[in-house]
């Protein structure tokens, strides 16, 4: 089984950025764990700090054999249409996740493009938030 974990603008900085906010740890160091925590799937990581090549890869990840597509759009989420109409385009069910609680911050993180258009969502629960997503992408590919 695949599954693509795709995240957006500036979580390359994990584990370097406002570490009060997102903890300490890399996502590349995460994802040896998670990658440990689900021997039996394929996990593909994407991060773009670019727009058009989430749409893109959302595209390429929605048409091809993936279980679950977990998706972090960062900023992203609260600008792009594109990217919500990307998801609405694809057939693969999405997760959206978000390491901080942003219906507990800034007023303009309570918007998303991306809730809507996803199976479901996921905040506030640091990284454990992919783990959960990614339980949830078996379960229901299971079920199917
Ligand atoms: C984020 C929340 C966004 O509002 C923010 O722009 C990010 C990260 C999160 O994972 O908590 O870059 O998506």
């Amino acid at each position: 089984m695949k599954i693509a974990i795709i995240n957006g603008p500036n979580l390359n900085l994990l584990g370097k950025r406002e570490k009060d906010i997102y903890g300490n740890q890399s996502f590349t160091d995460y994802l040896k764990e998670l990658q440990h925590i689900f021997p039996n799937v394929e996990l593909h990581y994407f991060q773009s700090n670019i727009e058009g090549e989430l749409v893109d890869e959302l595209q390429k990840a929605g048409y091809a054999d993936f279980a679950g597509i977990v998706l972090n759009p960062a900023a992203y989420t609260h600008t792009s249409v594109a990217i919500g109409d990307a998801i609405a385009a694809i057939n693969v069910p999405v997760v959206e996740v978000h390491i901080s609680n942003v219906h507990a911050r800034e007023e303009f993180r309570k918007l998303s493009h991306v809730s809507g258009k996803s199976a479901g969502s996921i905040f506030g629960l640091g990284l454990k938030g992919y783990e959960l997503a990614i339980h949830w992408l078996i379960q229901h590919a299971q079920t199917k």
